[in-house]
């Protein structure tokens, strides 16, 4: 037996016990007369003291392991002469009276302590190392609790996990597909799947009724803080079921893991439509745990000498809570960074709203006091507040406006981590006009039905068709999405017309699909969310990296195992990627 209790199970009750634990050497401190080592395993660090007067050849083994050290020991519990509150076994420890090392270890590069000083590559390269890391412990533990919770409340419902394939052929999800190269079939390509949507659905025509499946995917996509090259998600698909019943389950699901992981009791779920999100907030996520909500401006100030408002479609602006008191610098540092090439804003217009009940604009020159007091009234500005305009082409613009508020709101301390705010945002547009090409691009998938009311706009005024989609919002992070989807194959056969699609590529690409909606096919629903993003919004952070066992870095990278990697030319020549340099 290798021990009999793990590292961070001794209490007062096991003094007097004789225990055997096992773990790695975090960190030793030698007194002279006293040697102590914490023991670090999964559960917790125990401390081991060694009593010089007691057994010196083993005091003097113990003063000689290094850092990182699997050993063996088995000793008494006692009490601790100086007690530490901060750990949970800190009112007692080990004297130990036979050390057994399992294994050394080379100096690790880096910390392994809460507080490390390795650098973020460092780490990423030696993942098995910072893995041992208390931090990363507790999000791959927490982790673990939120798939098994999802997976009891699901089971609950009468959700089956069905595993669906990964060799599979590409979907159009938007993304761009990572390929396998077939042996046995020379030029020709798999491609991994960017979600299992189609075969979810291909499971409700099956009768499954509903579905889940907590499981892998893969988007070739540019990578960001809450982006990864293969990612996870809870994958649900339910049938006979209307928008309000996929709503009221989903929710049902993040409540539970709530109320399970947090002991939060979350309130109702607002709904906010698509267009109101774009028009108030600039985002088709909006962080919503605080209000600053757009007003637009642009009947009020156009056509007043302003050239650059009289050329813009728009303009609207926010106001900031008692930001009056910014200083010139403060608001020069304010337009530099709108006009970051990651915002692209031409300038920013700013009005504040002195204490006095006067106000100081950039734009004195082209607007009375009497004006500003009106875009004041607007704004329901109060004295000490500062309002912030921005103009310009009406989407981009409020996109902008978008991010100047979540920065003005970071600023002000109102995004707190461990607030939160849900929200469903519903009736997305059920086509993207893509400006360069003119085509139309499915906002959400192409799987996606229309508002029954909209459907008959589908091809007079495409561009306003609403769809039946939904995305779950909290704290301004898209966790999940879905839609009730089309279920008949003439309607889907004219949303791949809408698409572009002829007839052969739609028969080509999604052939099978529409064959088995001919095959009684019920009206089913459901979504996905991004379990990696759920992990870090519990964590009170934004990068879903430090939930992720072994993720890539910013480059799409693993540098650990150094992947990807080229190629030996034999394999190449095997998957029909070259030609044998005879056959030329
Ligand atoms: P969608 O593309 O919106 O929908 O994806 C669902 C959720 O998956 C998460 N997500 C990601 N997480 C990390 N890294 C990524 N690269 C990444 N991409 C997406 C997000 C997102 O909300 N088949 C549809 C779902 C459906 O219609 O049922 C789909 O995949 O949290």
């Amino acid at each position: 037996m290798y021990r009999s209790h793990n590292c961070g199970e001794l209490r007062k009750e096991h003094i007097g016990q004789e225990v055997a634990l096992a773990g790695w050497v975090q960190r030793s401190r030698d007194l002279g007369g006293m040697t102590f080592i914490d023991l670090r395993d999964r559960y917790g660090i125990s401390q081991l003291a060694f009593n010089v007067d007691q057994d010196e050849f083993l005091c003097t083994s113990a003063r000689k392991l290094g850092r990182e050290y699997v050993i063996q020991v088995k000793g008494t519990v006692i009490e601790r002469e100086s007690k530490n509150p901060q750990l949970p076994t800190g009112e007692v420890e080990v004297t130990v009276n036979d050390l057994v090392i399992l294994n050394p270890s080379k100096t690790p590069p880096f910390t392994i302590e809460n507080e490390t000083d390795g650098g973020e590559e460092l780490r990423m390269q030696y993942r098995y190392l910072d893995l041992r890391r208390t931090p990363l412990k507790n999000n791959l533990q927490l982790r673990h609790k939120l798939a098994i919770e999802t997976r009891k409340y699901l089971d609950g419902l009468e959700f089956i996990e069905v595993e669906t394939p990964v060799l599979l052929k590409s979907t159009p999800e938007g993304a761009r597909d990572f390929l396998v190269p077939s042996r046995m079939h020379s030029g020709e390509f798999y491609a991994l799947p960017q979600s299992p949507q189609t075969f979810k659905q291909l499971l409700m025509v099956a009768g499954y009724d509903r579905y889940f499946q907590i499981v892998k995917c893969f988007r070739d996509e540019d990578l960001r803080a809450d982006r990864q090259p293969e990612f996870t998600q809870i994958d649900c698909e339910m049938t006979f079921v209307n928008r309000e019943d996929v709503l009221r389950t989903f929710e049902g699901l993040v409540c539970h893991l709530f109320n399970e992981l947090k002991g939060i009791q979350l309130p109702a779920f607002p709904r906010m439509t698509y267009a109101d999100a774009m028009n108030y907030y600039g985002s088709d996520k909006p962080d919503t745990r605080f209000e600053m909500k757009f007003v637009d401006l642009s009947n009020l100030a156009k056509n007043n000498g302003f050239k650059v408002f009289d050329n813009s479609e728009w303009m609207g602006g926010i106001c900031v809570t008692g930001a009056a008191s910014y200083s010139r610098k403060d608001l020069d540092k304010l337009t530099d960074w709108v006009k970051r090439p990651q915002i692209g804003a031409q300038g920013l217009v700013y009005v504040k709203c002195n204490e006095d009940g006067t106000y100081k604009s950039s734009v004195d020159k082209f607007f009375s006091q009497e004006q500003l007091a009106k875009w004041a009234t607007e704004f329901n500005a109060q004295p000490g507040d500062l309002i912030l305009v921005l103009s310009g082409k009406k989407s981009t613009t409020q996109i902008q406006l978008g991010q100047l508020r979540l920065e003005m709101g970071s600023k002000l301390g109102l995004r707190n981590p461990n607030e939160y705010s849900p929200l469903w945002v519903v009736d997305f547009p059920l086509l993207e006009l893509d400006e360069e090409t003119q085509n139309y691009h499915a906002m959400h998938h192409p799987f996606t039905s229309p508002l029954e009311e909209d459907e008959n706009k589908m091809e007079s005024e495409p561009g306003e068709v609403r769809a039946n989609a939904y995305d779950m919002v909290i704290n301004g992070v898209e966790l999940g999405g879905g839609s009730i989807r089309i279920f008949n194959k003439s309607l889907q056969s004219k949303m791949f017309d809408l698409l572009g699609f002829s007839k052969e590529e739609a028969e080509a690409q999604f052939g099978f699909l529409m064959n088995a909606f001919e095959y009684g096919a019920p009206p089913h629903g459901g979504i996905a969310f991004g379990l990696d993003r759920i992990c870090a919004l519990f964590g009170g952070t934004d990068s879903i990296r430090d939930y992720i066992a072994f993720p890539k870095n910013n480059a799409g990278r693993d540098v650990m195992i150094q992947s990807p990697s080229a190629i030996a030319p034999e394999q190449m020549i095997e998957l029909g990627l070259r030609i044998e340099e005879n056959d030329r």
